[in-house]
């Protein structure tokens, strides 16, 4: 069951049975005004989409769907900061509902057992000066069952459920969800990113190891080295050079 324990985050709830995308919804609402922690969120989405113009599996009443309008006031290069700050308000939200603590992998996967459960899409809709909204988007593949996994996401996604061998209640993880987001949101603007990007590193799969990151332009291999307060990942590169990365796909090498 429900209960919100937020002051503002989920004090408007938009929710139907089906829709195209929340994230487009959500763009549309926050043009029209819709407050700050306005949820949109939706049991099933026919054109659900992921990064980089991927395509988001969005099955009917087994997982959590979902878009937040953020109003705050930042300047539009502060916004990926948000995603890491969504990145920790979820792990700390799926740890204590299911006892297992996902992994965060730059800069907005959470992994369990090193498969994907949860994605994160942050969208900005700001003037060149000022940010109007953040749209976040958030994908978890809560109830799924090992064969609801088809096509090229069969061997690289899990759900709560395969990870922690219970059914997940969706309402009260999304209660968790916003809870976590309201507070560390509000941490974010009065203290900035510094303590909340140390939590980001502690939960990360990415600081530490070698990977490859693959930009749209080229790619680049090295030892993540960390995050700026900008959250650019800081690649050391094998001839001791770093390098910030501010947007690819990332895999580990070995
Ligand atoms: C990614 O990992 O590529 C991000 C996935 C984000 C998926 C969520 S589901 C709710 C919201 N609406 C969408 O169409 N996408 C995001």
């Amino acid at each position: 069951s429900m209960a919100l324990e937020t002051k503002k985050f989920g004090s408007r709830i938009i929710y139907e049975q089906s829709m195209t995308s929340t994230q487009a919804i959500a763009h549309n609402k926050a043009q029209e005004g819709a407050p700050e922690g306005t949820v949109i969120i939706c049991e099933e989405q026919t054109a659900g989409r992921g990064r980089m113009m991927r395509e988001w599996k969005s099955m009917k009443g087994k997982g959590i769907w979902m878009s937040v309008i953020l109003r705050p006031e930042i300047a539009p290069y502060e916004a990926p900061q948000f995603t890491l700050v969504a990145a920790v308000a979820l792990t700390k939200a799926i740890a204590d509902m299911t006892g297992v603590q996902p992994e965060i992998k730059w800069p907005n996967d959470l992994l369990i057992d090193g498969k994907k459960c949860t994605g994160i899409l942050t969208e900005l809709q700001a003037d060149p000066d000022r940010v109007n909204a953040i749209i976040m988007g958030i994908g978890i593949n809560v109830n799924h069952q090992p064969n609801d996994f088809e096509g090229e996401i069969k061997d690289i996604a899990t759900s709560l459920k395969i990870a922690s061998g219970k059914h997940i209640d969706r309402a009260t993880l999304v209660a968790k969800i916003l809870y976590y987001l309201e507070i560390y949101s509000s941490q974010y603007i009065k203290e900035g990113f510094e303590p909340i990007k140390s939590q980001w590193e502690s939960f990360s799969c990415t600081i530490g190891n070698r990977i490859r990151a693959t930009t749209l332009q080229e790619v680049f291999i090295g030892k993540a080295i960390g995050i700026t307060n900008d959250g650019v990942l800081q690649l050391q590169l094998d001839d001791g050079t770093i390098k910030g990365i501010y947007s690819a796909d990332i895999t580990l090498e070995k």
